[in-house]
């Protein structure tokens, strides 16, 4: 019980969450009716009981579904706000925020109504609470690289708002290779660099991201520990790995609490974080997360702080707002 308290008490950084995927199946509802946008459930009880993954294709169908109530500037400020405070509710002082632009241009809303509505979000709660954060754009890898660019393109004027860019959605037969010209111009704009990879995907997604994209964390890559050579580099280099539990379970990577290999990730030596992916699906906001866990597997108050620790020396806070967590 004690134990518990720590974990939910300990401040920490939230570092992998995608901002859609907090949408709670009520505000969907709220939403689809404020913008009479049609879905196909009747009722909030449908819905939830359609959340019954068995992989990530499954879960990401439904996700996009969810994502089509998002019309208006303050649809996206309802959705990030909401999330916001279980955040602070989670003694989250730090998040980044994963949003899928792409998810919505492609349905019309234009990149400035989700961001704003994003950010809008996101300056009140610092002003508000003090809490800090940061946005990180991703591109949608079943697309082409033509199309990231071209996303990429549509962020510039917003640019003072991104932090950095990320690689998301189906993961298998879409190698991190594809969206090697964009990364590199990414780089070149000064943006940090993230990548989902190992999640279904190979190992050797994990070391081309690293290679061919050049990213600082991945995202995921529980599949590293497949490769020894690999994991060895991970941990030698310190490559933040942001893992998700209960997305894991969700989305069948391992079939329950107890099969987790987030001891294993932690002795090898890697410097792993703990998230909550996407909250609203997989069955709860960050600490959920560390609650079910610590509650299965042979994990003390050491690796809590350890886990605590790297959230935010992996975080892109700059050294002076890191150090006052660390
Ligand atoms: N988009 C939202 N959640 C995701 C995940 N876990 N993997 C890939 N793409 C995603
Ligand atoms: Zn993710």
């Amino acid at each position: 019980a004690a134990l518990r308290e720590t974990l939910k008490q300990m401040p920490k950084a939230e570092l992998h969450m995608h901002i859609e995927g907090s949408l709670e199946p009520e505000l969907i509802f709220a939403l689809a009716e404020r913008n009479q946008v049609k879905l196909n459930y009747a009722s909030v009880e449908e819905l939830r009981r359609a959340y019954a993954f068995t992989d990530l294709q499954s879960f990401l169908d439904i996700y996009y579904a969810g994502a089509s109530v998002l019309l208006k500037e303050q649809d996206f400020y309802d959705m990030t706000w909401a999330y916001l405070q279980h955040a602070r509710e989670d003694n989250v002082k730090h998040a980044e925020i994963f949003f899928d632009p792409q998810t919505h241009t492609d349905r019309g809303v234009p990149f400035g109504t989700a961001i704003n509505g994003i950010h809008r979000a996101l300056k009140d709660a610092r002003a508000e609470w003090g809490m800090s954060s940061a946005i990180i754009m991703c591109f949608l890898r079943h697309l082409s690289e033509e199309a990231a660019l071209e996303t990429l393109e549509q962020s510039m004027p917003y640019r003072d708002k991104i932090i950095g860019v990320g690689l998301d959605s189906s993961e298998r037969g879409h190698p991190p290779e594809k969206f090697a010209r964009v990364f590199a111009r990414c780089k070149e704009l000064g943006l940090r660099l993230v990548a989902h990879a190992g999640e279904e995907g190979p190992p050797e997604y994990i070391r081309t991201a690293l290679d061919l994209l050049k990213v600082e964390r991945i995202d995921h890559g529980v599949r590293c520990l497949e490769d020894p050579a690999l994991t060895q580099r991970l941990a030698r280099d310190k490559v933040p790995l942001t893992v998700c539990p209960l997305s894991n379970i969700k989305l069948r990577v391992f079939d329950k609490v107890g099969d987790h290999n987030l001891v294993k990730l932690l002795d090898a030596g890697l410097t792993v974080t703990v998230n909550s992916d996407d909250p609203a699906y997989f069955g709860g906001y960050v600490n959920e997360n560390f609650v079910q866990m610590f509650d299965a597997l042979p994990l003390d108050k050491n690796h809590a702080y350890r886990l605590a620790r790297n959230s935010f020396a992996a975080s892109f806070l700059d050294a002076q707002a890191k150090q006052k967590f660390l």
